[in-house]
């Protein structure tokens, strides 16, 4: 499955077709890239589960290309997601809403709310639109990688996560690099105040400020949305991710510019500030397997702004699983012990 780049009109066409007729597109958001397939289309969205290695009970998010097909996906939407809809998109934000009929379970996880977001990267725009006037309602979207792993932000680590479990018919189209490199801020609005499930460029104190709300007034044990997929091992290259750790010789070594390189390790990434650092995150975990690392130090930014959400990938990218081996001389040794 080739990569498409310079694409035209008619290249976007085609693409949408591919997606009427139930085969994969992935395609750039300015978020990250995603993995589309017909959001009503009950085998096209199974590949999708199936070619990630992702558990079915996590749902996916339906890409519109305008507010007019809200309704059509989810029904009693609050005020203050209708606030947040008009001035936030297109844009990173994807809300959480109770669902319609349309929705199905195999892409809600059988849960009865929907997820809705419109990206606001041209190609992203343009494809949605092409697909839309075939007649149809949306586009299921996970980010382009595979289970657990890291996101592609442009159309290489697409290749290299997606590339040996695509079809003839299937589609990879280059936008470029995603301009802020990690995923959208998702809003609970099922409730009587949103609620943020998943931090991202949007941040609280935006909506705070938008909404003229206090969200750290929030009790979040009461918030009972189930959210699967936010776990806690997610966004992992294979090499070890260390968080403010004692660099060794022949790490890899990420932080900001003004942090000076350790000795002995190797610079993977100088980001000027959170911006920066939310755009060349996981490229350069990426380049952390490339260059077969197996240990990376990061020293992660300060918790404010959108460094809120670069800390959230961060301790998931650095989250050790328990390994099975373990597990079973734990066993062992309890049992003979
Ligand atoms: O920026 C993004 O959001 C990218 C681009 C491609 O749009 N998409 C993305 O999708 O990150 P994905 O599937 O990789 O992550 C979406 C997360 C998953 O953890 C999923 O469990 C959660 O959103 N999610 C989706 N629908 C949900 C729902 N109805 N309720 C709670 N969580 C939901
Ligand atoms: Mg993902």
């Amino acid at each position: 499955m080739a990569i498409i780049s310079n694409c035209t009109a008619s290249i976007t066409k085609d693409a949408a077709l591919a997606l009427k007729e139930g085969h994969l597109v992935t395609f750039p958001t300015e978020t990250v890239y995603g993995f589309g397939a017909d959001a009503t289309n009950e085998k096209a969205v199974a590949r999708i589960y199936e070619v990630k290695g992702r558990p079915t009970d996590h749902p996916l998010i339906v890409h519109i290309s305008s507010i007019d097909l809200i309704d059509k996906w989810a029904s009693e939407i609050p005020e203050y997601a209708i606030k947040l809809a008009r001035a936030f998109w297109p844009g990173p934000m994807t809300l959480v809403l109770k669902r319609t009929e349309l929705a199905k379970d195999f892409i809600t996880g059988s849960q009865d709310t929907v997820s809705i977001r419109i990206p606001s990267h041209a190609l992203a725009s343009q494809l949605l639109k092409e697909f839309e006037s075939l007649g149809a309602y949306g586009v299921a979207a996970p980010s382009a990688n595979r289970f657990e792993k890291v996101s592609p932000t442009n159309s290489h680590a697409v290749e290299e996560e997606l590339g040996n479990f695509l079809l003839e018919n299937d589609h990879i189209l280059d936008g470029g690099q995603s301009q802020i490199g990690i995923e959208s801020t998702i809003i609970d609005c099922t409730q009587d105040i949103p609620i943020i499930l998943r931090p991202g460029f949007m941040t609280s104190e935006m909506i705070e400020s938008f909404l003229s709300i206090d969200l750290t007034k929030l009790d979040l044990e009461s918030n009972k949305i189930m959210a699967p997929g936010l776990l806690e091992a997610h966004y992992s290259p294979n090499a070890r991710v260390v968080l403010n750790g004692v660099p060794q010789q022949g790490d890899g070594f990420i932080a900001l510019a003004d942090v000076p390189t350790p000795t002995g390790t190797v610079r993977l990434a100088s980001p000027k500030n959170n911006t920066e650092y939310a755009h060349e995150l996981y490229d350069s975990l990426r380049l952390a397997d490339v260059k077969g690392f197996t240990t990376v130090q990061v020293m992660p930014p300060i918790e404010q702004g959108i460094g809120v959400a670069i800390n959230n990938r961060l301790i998931k990218a650095a989250f050790k699983k328990k390994c099975l081996s373990c597990k079973i001389i734990k066993i062992i040794l309890s049992v003979f012990g």
